[in-house]
């Protein structure tokens, strides 16, 4: 996962799909409450850390033009955070080497705060033990906390409650190829969350879900029945060239697909590498040939 050049760290921040995504209702603090089987996938960003500069600056670089670069960007809340809850301080050089879209459901603005906070715990010689780096985590977003471990896992709460897979379980997804697309639409999570606040008939049945996970887990239930996302019912209400697609996918190659987070990233199981580009043609003609297109396998192994 790092590789150290004299002061410099460069780190892999996965994207991650969520396999089962079951929202199961509103919680008094204004969060949802969701059930959730997650996995990183071996396609992400890279984030470049060194100690450089005056004491409390930070130089923050993109290669992607549009990610904003100020206090509203998720690695330099990940800095200030991991700053104030620990007092080190040095200057900071660092660069994010953007590949994950933006507002696609691939978590990768959590995924790159998570590895600034795991990159300065490292440089400051851990300080900060995981209970208390997955607690700063949550205060920078819901999906943070999942991106500090590397492994497929279940969250519940708001996502900040992980559960650890035992290794026969998440070792059968990891290596798994999936092919993840998406179109040049950007779904907002809050707006998504409040569509389903809206339609309450749309929240999924907690004790049905944690069922499915179970027969799952205990290899009864295969992964493509358990593939569940509670976001799909108002994102495709509302953009209807996905569930077209998804039929067109299902009927003409029999593949197994699903919306990722709030969307609009979709992925689709690949049991077999020469049924890729046949889907490849499939989604370009559905979208466009800018479509977003990539696959890769589950795990972290980067
Ligand atoms: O925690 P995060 O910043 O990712 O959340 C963005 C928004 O998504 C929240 O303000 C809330 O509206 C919604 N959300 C939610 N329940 C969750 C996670 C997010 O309602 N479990």
């Amino acid at each position: 996962m790092r590789v150290k050049t004299n002061s410099t760290m460069r780190l892999f921040s996965p994207a991650k799909v969520n396999l089962l995504l079951a929202v199961t209702g509103k919680r008094d603090d204004g969060f949802h409450d969701l059930v959730s089987l997650v996995t990183p996938v071996e396609f992400g960003d890279f984030l470049e850390v060194a100690v450089s500069g005056d004491a409390g600056s930070i130089q923050f670089t993109c290669s992607e033009s549009s990610v904003p670069l100020g206090a509203d960007n998720l690695v330099v809340q990940a800095v200030e955070a991991f700053r104030r809850g620990t007092g080190w301080d040095l200057g900071l050089n660092i660069h994010l080497e953007k590949h994950i879209p933006m507002e696609a459901g691939l978590g990768g603005g959590s995924s790159n705060a998570a590895t600034t906070l795991l990159a300065l715990n490292e440089l400051a010689e851990k300080p900060l033990e995981m209970e208390a780096l997955s607690e700063l985590a949550a205060t920078l977003g819901s999906d943070c906390p999942l991106f500090l471990h590397r492994a497929p896992l279940i969250m519940r709460g708001r996502g900040e409650q992980i559960e650890h897979l035992p290794a026969e379980v998440s070792g059968s997804l990891e290596g798994q190829a999936i092919a993840v697309f998406k179109p040049s639409i950007g779904i907002s999570t809050p707006w998504a969350y409040g569509v389903l606040a809206g339609h309450p008939s749309y929240y999924a049945d907690s004790v049905a879900v944690e069922n499915r996970l179970e027969s799952w887990r205990k290899g009864e239930l295969s992964l493509k029945d358990l593939l569940h996302n509670s976001f799909e019912r108002p994102v495709f209400e509302k953009f209807v060239a996905f569930p077209t697609l998804f039929d067109r996918i299902r009927s003409e190659l029999g593949l197994h697909l699903l919306m990722s987070g709030s969307g609009a990233s979709c992925f689709c199981l690949l049991p077999d590498m020469a049924m890729q580009e046949p889907l490849e043609v499939i989604v370009k003609d559905a979208f466009s040939d800018s479509v977003f297109f990539k696959v890769c396998r589950l795990g972290a192994n980067v």
